[in-house]
């Protein structure tokens, strides 16, 4: 194992009914004016908004209502959240929706105590943040990006075509809040998409050195043998409790750093993945379960013998007689049959990429940081993009 400091200040609430059981406990904790932030309106639907409205108003706190947030959250969103803010001098965040909605009100309860532009000082480079957020708590209605418990934030810059994350530990929320019956309503392609992504950052995590023998690996190895297994059982019966807990757990596991402790992570898919968001503002779980097996049979052969223990170890693949080379791609090969099994899609075509799309652009506009078994080159991610085609 690598050496390591491990930090997660998040408190989580997990459970069907835990929000009526424990928040207006949780409440009494801070101050009187609450800004209540979602996405689209599905928590209107599905009564989930009512639901917390009515432990407020019982609460006694003023809501701040911040309706709006859109999937792949901007900046120019975030900027409007810190306004608001800032202006009603708000005591509390509490941020209602899936990934996009938490990312949004991480980057807002940093800008609502900070006077420069957060864009520049914390999102274009790593800043230091040397003061504390406005407290943030996170009801969780989308299980995948495990946002909830780490500090990440991806923002998507629509003027300079960058979308973009940053992991500040004190942007993790104070309290998390996770009822696996919130995600009942979840559009099964969304539900879908939330999971490969959950999927995609264990394997970003585990597809990366440290090889030898170490535990975070070994947690990675039951996570994603969990996530495959619960998805299938969600296709065929979303209200299945034990399967929506169990990947909403997974989600929450895969990003909450403890299976990222000791090793060196790769995460260039994702940062592939992130700008080719910005560019067509395309599903995030879903442009990933397009690169992902393009980009592995890329880096296949520098990291074959990992690849082989996926096979063996994930899907179950015999050993028999096999190279190491034949193992590891019939392992990359499962992938992407599961991928199919699962309804995502495996072109960027299917993605609904536009064909004429400049993908030589896209490619050079990623900026990578990080990469485990092999850093790649524009020349590679332009490469991949097109073999995505
Ligand atoms: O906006 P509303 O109307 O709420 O609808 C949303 C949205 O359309 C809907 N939804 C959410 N909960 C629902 C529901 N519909 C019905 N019933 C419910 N209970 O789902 C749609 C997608 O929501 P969104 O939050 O955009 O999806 P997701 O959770 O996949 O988040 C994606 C964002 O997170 C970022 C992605 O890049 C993307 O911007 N990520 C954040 C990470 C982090 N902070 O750690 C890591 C990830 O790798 C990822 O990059
Ligand atoms: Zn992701």
């Amino acid at each position: 194992m690598n050496n390591f400091v491990f930090e997660n200040s998040s408190k989580v609430y997990f459970g069907e009914g835990c929000v009526k059981e424990y928040l207006s406990n949780i409440l009494t904790s801070y101050g009187d004016k609450v800004m209540l932030c979602y996405g689209g309106g599905s928590i209107k639907n599905n009564g989930i908004y009512d639901e917390v409205v009515s432990v407020l108003t019982d609460s006694n706190k003023k809501i701040i209502d911040f309706p709006g947030i859109p999937s792949n959250p901007t900046y120019s969103k975030v900027q409007e959240g810190i306004s608001l803010a800032k202006e009603n001098n708000v005591d509390l965040i509490l941020a209602v929706g899936g990934g996009s909605v938490m990312d949004c009100c991480k980057a807002i309860s940093l800008g609502a105590k900070y006077d420069g532009d957060i864009w520049s000082d914390f999102w274009a480079r790593g800043g230091v943040v040397n003061f504390e957020p406005l407290p943030l708590g996170i009801i969780v209605t989308a299980a995948g990006t495990g946002s909830e418990c780490n500090g990440g934030a991806v923002i998507t810059n629509e003027e300079l075509k960058i979308k973009t994350g940053r992991d500040y530990p004190k942007l993790n929320a104070q309290f998390v809040m996770l009822d696996p019956t919130y995600t009942y309503s979840v559009p099964k392609f969304q539900m879908v998409s939330g999971a490969f992504d959950t999927l995609s950052h264990i394997m970003e995590i585990y597809f990366s050195e440290p090889d030898e023998s170490n535990v975070s690996d070994d947690i990675s190895e039951a996570l994603m043998k969990n996530v495959i297994k619960n998805l299938r059982v969600a296709i065929k019966n979303p209200e299945d409790y034990e399967a929506r807990s169990n990947l909403m757990w997974d989600a929450t596991m895969a990003e909450n750093r403890i299976i990222k402790l000791g090793k060196k992570t790769d995460f260039q898919c994702h940062q592939m993945e992130h700008q080719l968001g910005a560019y067509t503002n395309c599903n995030h779980g879903a442009g990933l379960a397009v690169l992902h097996p393009v980009y592995y049979k890329h880096i296949c052969e520098v990291g074959k013998k990992k690849f082989a223990q996926f096979a063996t170890n994930v899907w179950g693949i015999p050993k028999d007689n096999k190279t190491e080379e034949q193992l590891a791609l019939e392992g990359v090969n499962a992938l992407a049959d599961f991928i199919k099994e699962i309804g995502m899609p495996t072109t960027l075509k299917e993605l609904g990429v536009e064909e004429n799309i400049n993908l030589k652009e896209i490619a050079e506009s990623c900026f990578i940081v990080g990469g485990s078994y092999k850093k790649l080159t524009h020349k590679e991610i332009l490469e991949i993009f097109e073999e995505c085609k």
